[in-house]
């Protein structure tokens, strides 16, 4: 059986001595993962992170790229650039670069394909916000974000595609989807992929929960079978508590 996957998006947090201070401290508290764990720092830690996430069998992701790998684009990041420093992941489609960056299904897709070119795995989130849970039009627009984002993905790159369902009202709210609620997403996800890929690649597809993700709840996501894994941000930030959530 594979291993769980604990992702951890720091999002705009931590300087590269706070997020070498975290490994250290990761270090001195693990022995033998049972999870397999991904830790999605700011741009500026990966390289700073790289030999000491190495040793400790993490991997390394990015939390956004560009869709091309050099060029005229100021303040932008080459995924080229990312694969070739040792990030092996890279999550695209968060809520907050589609909220704050106005980034959208098309964007987003032209950045999977070139992440996968350069052989980056993909973290793709995909949830509704609010208004639609509550219209229950939920699964439609996540299904739809789905099409949108992996138009042209082809079937020998689609498992180099982990997605992550994070409903936008369960962000850093407190809130959280109903073990029923996530394992009703992840069963349309699953639907979806099978009609476009086959039953084959639905199988073996990984879909992760995010979306207040604590210490207190953890174990009620990782426990469901549908669920491969979890997308942590808050919780993540904090040495205790995360290390209550890998070690357990
Ligand atoms: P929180 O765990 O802080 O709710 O953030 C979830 C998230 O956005 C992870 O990508």
């Amino acid at each position: 059986m594979r291993k769980k996957l604990i992702v951890a998006n720091w999002k705009m947090n931590k300087s590269v001595e706070e997020s070498l201070e975290f490994l250290s401290g990761i270090e001195q508290n693990l022995s033998g993962l049972k999870y397999d764990l991904v830790i999605c720092p700011p741009f500026i830690s990966l390289f700073a992170m790289k030999a000491k996430a190495d040793k400790l069998k993490i991997s390394l992701g990015a939390q956004n790229c560009f869709y091309e790998n050099s060029g005229a684009y100021t303040g932008e990041v080459s995924p080229h650039a990312l694969a070739d420093l040792g990030a092996r992941y890279v999550i695209l489609g968060h809520s907050e670069r589609r909220n704050y960056f106005h980034e959208n299904g098309k964007v987003i897709n032209k950045k999977i394909l070139k992440a996968l070119e350069n052989n980056l795995k993909v973290i793709l989130c995909v949830g509704e916000d609010a208004l639609q849970r509550h219209e229950r039009t939920e699964i439609e627009f996540v299904i739809n974000q789905l099409k949108e984002c992996l138009h042209s993905v082809n079937s020998e790159d689609i498992l180099r595609i982990t997605i992550a369902y994070e409903p936008v009202w369960a962000i850093g709210t407190g809130k959280i989807v109903s073990s029923k609620e996530a394992q009703e997403m992840a069963s349309k996800i699953k639907d979806f992929i099978s009609q476009s890929y086959g039953n084959f690649l639905s199988s073996k597809i990984s879909i992760l929960y995010g979306g207040s993700v604590s210490k207190e709840n953890y174990k009620e996501f990782l426990s469901l079978s549908c669920i491969d894994g979890i997308l942590i941000g808050g919780a993540s930030l904090d040495l205790k508590n995360f290390i209550d959530i890998i070690t357990h």
